[in-house]
């Protein structure tokens, strides 16, 4: 299979080569790049190793030659499945031409939103492709995994979407919960991307943390809102993410009013009962995870605890894998019928 990469030189970018590298399935690799066609994928990304040969991703780019090529360039060798890695408002954009040729999976926000107007409401901006979404499948894996089946377009989830939405989702969808959830998730400095920005810079962030964009002043909460509120409309979500100097790795401690009757037992039912063959989500019950736990792996932990009619929730993921490329490789094994697993790490990296 011919996989391309739409903006290989950025984070979630190296994540997708590194992967891709490895993944059995894979034959040839297409990077792309704006700022670095024509530049060798080692030279812009020497983490790879230099020894290309090794990590056997000489043969995957020879087709590029091993190096990163143009949009144009990339559409001309007609690969099975674009992975955009492109900044939003700009992917949709850039994906049009391999749109009804290859299966796309977006890593950005631009197809997630169902409704434009919501879309409008959490990125200022026009949704890009309206005429697309009937066909563009959620993508995250656990809860669509039958659509992902059938779908040429996925729009991979939010990193902090992903995190917040598989322990609520199935409480939300029975009934479980009542009023406002409350949200505090912790994220690494990687979740804002490889750019240049005085709010990223080492010596503003390390030692140093807190809270940002609260509520619907953060892009996710629309993303969050979308998932929760048509599993159970009567919900509400406050959304509060705060950056911690940590390079990769988002907590997430959920907070919410259970309806009469919820105790323990019945979440963890409800949740054993959802992600019972789902190899990517660890339910650790009371025992609290941990981000390094999961550093480098495409897993989800999840744990649980109940003070009178109060329930908290606790997730960790990889930001950058099932946050991100992991899950979007997850979703390319899906739509191929490839094993569920293949090319991904279940156990986290010391
Ligand atoms: N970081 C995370 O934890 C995370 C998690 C979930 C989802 N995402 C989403 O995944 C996407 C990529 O995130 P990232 O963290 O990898 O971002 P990033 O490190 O900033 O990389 C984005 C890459 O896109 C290309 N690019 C940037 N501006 C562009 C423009 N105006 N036109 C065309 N190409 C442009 C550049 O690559 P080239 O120069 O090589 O083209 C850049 O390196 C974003 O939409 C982000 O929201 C990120």
């Amino acid at each position: 299979m011919k996989a391309a990469v739409l903006g290989c030189t950025g984070y979630t970018g190296m994540i997708l080569l590194r992967i891709l590298g490895s993944h059995p399935d894979i034959k040839s690799i297409i990077p792309v790049s704006s700022s670095k066609a024509g530049k060798s994928v080692l030279s812009t990304d020497p983490g790879l190793g230099a020894d290309l040969d090794k990590s056997g991703l000489a043969g995957k780019t020879a087709l590029t030659r091993g190096c990163c090529v143009s949009l144009d360039q990339a559409v001309r060798f007609e690969p099975d499945v674009v992975f955009s890695a492109l900044p939003h408002l700009e992917s949709a954009k850039l994906c049009t031409p391999f749109f009804g040729k290859s299966v796309v999976i977006d890593l950005s926000a631009d197809l997630r939103i169902r409704n434009p107007a919501a879309f409008q409401k959490s990125y200022g901006h026009d949704a890009p492709r309206p005429d697309l979404l009937p066909s563009v499948v959620y993508g995250l894996c656990e809860l669509y995994r039958e659509d992902i089946k059938g779908s040429d377009i996925i729009a991979n989830p939010g990193c902090y979407p992903t995190a917040t939405i598989l322990p609520l989702a199935p409480l939300a969808q029975r009934s479980m919960l009542k009023g406002t959830i409350i949200i505090n998730a912790l994220s690494g400095i990687s979740g804002a991307g490889k750019k240049a920005e005085t709010m990223l810079l080492y010596g503003e962030r390390t030692e140093n943390t807190c809270a940002y964009s609260p509520g619907k002043s953060h892009r996710h909460t629309g993303e969050i809102t979308q998932e929760i509120v048509k599993r159970d409309a009567s919900l509400n979500v406050l959304f509060i993410p705060h950056l911690v100097p940590l390079k990769r790795g988002m907590a997430v401690t959920t907070t919410v009013h259970v309806q009469p009757g919820i105790d323990e037992t019945a979440v963890e039912e409800a949740l054993e009962e959802t992600y019972r063959d789902a190899p990517f989500v660890h339910l650790l019950k009371s025992r609290l995870p941990e981000t390094r736990d999961v550093w480098g792996s495409n897993r989800c932990d999840i744990a649980w605890y109940q003070e009178g009619d109060i329930l908290m929730l606790f997730s960790v993921i990889d930001n950058l894998v099932k946050g991100a490329s992991g899950q979007a490789v997850q979703n390319m094994n899906i739509r191929f019928g490839i094993e569920e697993t293949r090319g991904l790490r279940v156990h986290g990296e010391l």
